[in-house]
């Protein structure tokens, strides 16, 4: 019966630390004081005459209480003392990686019960890993990589249920390696001591992963690896031999087959077998441009189920038909989660973008009813989409096709190629845009959700307004095929990305935001290095520097009058990325907070050179 009313003893709980809120930051600063004595080192230049250590350096207090403690890099050595960190019992990030502090880690931090981040990697600690961090409830990151850390890993890795990350690299941790059924987005446990043969569960990480260690099974050596061992000289000669030949043969058939297809193209009348590739009439693009999609033309003609036609949404886009499409002249513009893209070019004069669906996992009839209700889908600020085809071996979405191309490549894109830099209007405008078409999307029902917002993903036309693309594919795409990647934009309770909540959305665009106004990719490679997400990361350097500080230089170089509203927008991203669903706004929410944001900002020419 107890057990029924966590909501009574959570309230009560709370009362008692409202109650005692200054005698516990009093005792937050009597542990810091602590930890600061017993380690040595470089000393930590902290402001003892103050009464709140809300101020020292690495110290960052929410609601009067210290929550993070970072001091990466800081020269400290030592150990880590009992009723020092294992006080702070508010802490959520713990971030000591690359001192030189050594001895156990405390048993203590067995109270750290809100910790949601460890980041113990590049020091010198020993001792066992405690199988009391995999109970800490909260735990999301664990990095424990380049210690002297020895024993087993413990058994009940599985417990720590929200864990994403688990780095044990470059220790001298022995014996096996568990079973883990956790689906974590980073895991490594190379250079150990570790032995036995790599659970199943654990078979999709890459080799480096595990490398260093005498382990065996897949994705290592298999574990009868006492035979392949043993394989005769004449055996691996057999071998290469084998793929010699065969690579030759290969190469071989390769041949044949393009002096098959130039012959072909010879003869106009035949070019309606291969779909989407280039005809002899593709004069108004480029040579180097055009290409060829080879598979699609041995499925599709070779089945002939070319049976149905294009179904269409919307005929304003002028008139064609699949074989039409088919004999247009195509350029790649992409591969996606979803498939690939591709721009077609009729000779009329008509440009569309066709994009061909890979691992679509519903029945025909289902896909027809999903596209149905994509296609009655029409809002300024989504890529409109004219036509689709479903056959057993081809699915292709028709749509608009947008001429700036994607946010991500103008963010991200190579700067001598004549990259533009977006000003403080344009970035704002396009925040907006894509706020009211996923505002639309929502607004259609509750279970409606985009499900893949990310940069890639918004589109913009000639005069830089957002269009966004991708909308409601996610359930009818496998999820397999992207499975434990680190995705920057996926909110932390995403567990199956055929199933994104509005909520998730919600997630995905706060990321979209912190990327348009700080220039950083969520999966740059700066961020991976302490398995920090884009939000984390723009709330550790705003804790401690101006919020200015991590704005794309660009944005703010031609215009400093604008920086307040700049940083608005910025805390609406950061407001989108709260780690429990329950606690991001709406997006209709999101929408009307940036419109304010943007109204009070005028609005002038659409980029800066
Ligand atoms: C240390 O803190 C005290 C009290 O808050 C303050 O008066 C003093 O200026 C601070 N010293 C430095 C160097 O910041
Ligand atoms: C840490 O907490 C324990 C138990 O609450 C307490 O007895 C001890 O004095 C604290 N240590 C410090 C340095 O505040
Ligand atoms: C793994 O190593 C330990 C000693 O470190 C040994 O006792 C055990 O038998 C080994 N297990 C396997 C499967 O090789
Ligand atoms: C694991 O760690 C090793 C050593 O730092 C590194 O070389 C390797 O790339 C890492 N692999 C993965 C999958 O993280």
């Amino acid at each position: 019966m107890m057990k029924n009313k966590p909501k009574l003893s959570l309230y009560v709980v709370f009362f008692f630390y409202l109650a005692a809120v200054t005698s516990d930051l009093e005792s937050d600063r009597r542990a810091l004081v602590n930890v600061r004595n017993s380690v040595r080192g470089r000393p930590l230049l902290w402001n003892m005459t103050a009464s709140s250590p809300c101020n020292w350096h690495g110290v960052l207090c929410t609601g009067g209480r210290v929550t993070v403690l970072r001091l990466p890099g800081a020269g400290l050595f030592g150990s880590l003392p009992i009723g020092g960190i294992g006080n702070l019992t508010q802490l959520q990030t713990l971030s000591l990686r690359f001192n030189s502090l050594s001895g156990p880690i405390p048993s203590d931090f067995s109270n750290l019960v809100l910790l949601r981040n460890l980041y113990l990697q590049g020091n010198a600690f020993s001792g066992e890993i405690p199988s009391f961090l995999f109970t800490l409830p909260n735990i999301i990151r664990i990095n424990l990589g380049e210690n002297q850390l020895s024993g087993r890993i413990p058994d009940n890795v599985n417990s720590a249920t929200r864990l994403i990350t688990l780095f044990l690299e470059k220790n001298q941790l022995s014996g096996p390696i568990p079973e883990i059924t956790l689906s974590l987005q980073q895991f490594n446990v190379s250079s150990n001591q570790l032995n036995g043969s790599i659970p199943n569960s654990l078979s999709n990480w890459p080799r480096t992963a595990f490398e260093g260690n005498s382990v065996c099974g897949k994705p290592l050596n298999p574990c009868d690896a006492a035979e392949s061992d043993k394989l005769s000289t004449g055996a691996i000669v057999g071998i290469v031999i084998g793929c010699v030949v065969g690579l030759f043969l290969l190469l071989l058939i390769l041949f044949c087959l393009c002096r098959k297809r130039k012959k072909e193209e010879n003869v106009p009348s035949r070019n309606a077998e291969a779909p989407l590739a280039a005809p002899t009439s593709a004069a108004a693009v480029p040579r180097e441009t055009v290409v060829d999609v080879p598979p699609a033309k041995a499925t599709a003609s070779e089945s002939g189920v070319v049976s149905k036609d294009l179904i269409f949404f919307v005929k304003s886009y002028g008139e064609f038909d699949l074989d039409g499409l088919l004999k247009a002249s195509a350029e790649v513009l992409g591969k996606g989660t979803v498939g690939s893209s591709y721009k077609a070019s009729f000779d009329h004069g008509l440009v569309v973008a066709v994009k061909r669906l890979r691992d679509v996992v519903v029945p025909e009839k289902e896909f027809r009813e999903r596209l149905q209700v994509l296609g009655s889908m029409s809002h300024a600020n989504l890529v409109t989409l004219i036509a689709y085809y479903f056959s057993r071996d081809e699915k292709l979405l028709v749509f608009e096709y947008m001429s700036r191309g994607s946010l991500s490549a103008l963010l991200h894109g190579n700067k001598g190629n004549g990259r533009t830099s977006l000003n403080w209007e344009t970035r704002a405008g396009i925040a907006l845009g894509a706020a009211r078409a996923i505002s639309y999307l929502h607004s259609r029902d509750a279970t409606t959700s985009h499900g893949n917002i990310k940069s890639s993903n918004i589109l913009l036309s000639e005069s830089y307004e957002a269009k966004v693309s991708d909308y409601g594919l996610a359930p009818i795409i496998s999820s397999t095929s992207a499975p434990n990647r680190i995705d920057g934009y996926r909110a932390p309770e995403v567990t199956d990305a055929r199933k994104i909540s509005q909520k998730a959305d919600v997630y995905s665009f706060g990321i979209l935001i912190l990327e348009l106004l700080t220039g950083k990719s969520p999966t740059h490679p700066q961020l991976n290095e302490e398995g920090v997400d884009l939000p984390r990361w723009v709330q550790s350097i705003t804790d401690q520097q101006t919020p200015s500080d991590v704005l794309d230089p660009e944005l703010i170089r031609y215009q400093p009058q604008s920086s307040e509203s700049i940083i608005r927008l910025l805390k609406i991203g950061m407001s989108c990325t709260a780690q429990y669903p329950d606690s991001r706004p709406s997006m209709a929410d999101v929408t009307r907070l940036i419109e304010e944001v943007s109204h009070s900002s005028g609005s002038s020419n659409p980029v800066s050179e």
